[in-house]
């Protein structure tokens, strides 16, 4: 039997959560990216005794729409999976029942859904140092849980919250720009998990590829990508009350 991860993190705090839920699970992991815009997944192909742990960030309440993409492509052929949406303190909505639907349809049997917390990577403010302390425990209790019920080979349908059909999929909007530091290195346009800058000329970003994961942003090595700050600003204020209450992290089974 395998256990694999199939992760979608941009800018790392999708990552962290898996990262935490699998060492608390204690198997050895294999892990897909699925920010990686040039691999073939219609090559992973699962076993109905395999554990699989697919992550996703909340995107506007929805799951980003490259990863649904990359994921309908993936054999799950009865394997069990664990689902995790990570947000950034505001609300993730949909994204659940829309990640739930996107394994099913892959041929999924879904065990157990997570919701966790981690730093807002449009706005730091929100969330900042998360997932945290606390978060950690609780995602440790999670997994004892989610553990039982793997252990007990329950096949009880895991009830989530979020609606169908799925809130509106809203783009974020802000598109960073390279300024006067890019000493033209190239990594932006290497990482972008939708290849929207162009690898000839870095100064060029396809607005209607770019799905504003601030992935080029938090990894420039010279911090030479930046978005409009007056966006930001407006953004940040719009979103103070929704982002400002701490949520928990929280699991179903
Ligand atoms: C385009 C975009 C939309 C987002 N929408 C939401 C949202 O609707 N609710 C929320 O709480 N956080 C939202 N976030 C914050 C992310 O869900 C959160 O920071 C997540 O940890 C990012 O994952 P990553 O670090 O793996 O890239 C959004 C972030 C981005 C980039
Ligand atoms: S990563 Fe930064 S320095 Fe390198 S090409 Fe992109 S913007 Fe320029
Ligand atoms: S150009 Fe857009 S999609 Fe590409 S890494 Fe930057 S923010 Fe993400």
């Amino acid at each position: 039997m395998r256990y694999s991860e199939l992760i979608f993190s941009p800018t790392g705090g999708t990552q962290k959560v898996a990262d935490i839920i699998a060492e608390g699970w204690g198997a050895d992991w294999e892990t897909a990216d699925l920010t990686d815009a040039s691999a073939d997944f219609s090559r992973i192909v699962f076993q109905k005794e395999d554990l699989v742990l697919i992550a996703v960030p909340s995107y506007g309440g929805r799951v980003p729409e490259p990863a649904i993409q990359r994921l309908e492509q993936i054999h799950g052929n009865g394997a069990r999976c664990i689902l995790v949406c990570v947000y950034g303190n505001r609300a993730y909505e949909d994204t659940l029942i829309e990640l739930n639907d996107t394994a099913e349809k892959c041929g999924f049997q879904v065990l157990a859904a997570v919701a966790a917390i981690a730093e807002h990577s449009i706005l730091h403010q929100y969330a900042a140092g998360r997932p945290n302390r606390q978060d950690e425990e609780s995602l440790r209790s999670a997994v004892e849980k989610i553990r039982e019920k793997w252990n007990s080979a329950s096949e009880t349908p895991v009830q989530l919250p979020g609606n169908r059909p799925y809130k509106k999929a809203g783009g974020g909007g802000l598109v960073p720009k390279a300024g006067k530091n890019c000493v033209n290195c190239g990594l932006c346009a290497a990482q972008c998990p939708v290849q929207a800058i162009s690898r000839a000329n870095v100064q060029n970003t396809d607005a209607k590829k770019c799905i504003s994961c601030m992935r080029c942003e938090v990894n420039c090595p010279h911090t030479a990508r930046s978005v409009n700050k007056a966006m930001l600003s407006a953004a940040a204020l719009a979103l103070k009350k929704s982002c400002s209450v701490p949520k928990e992290c929280e699991w179903f089974l």
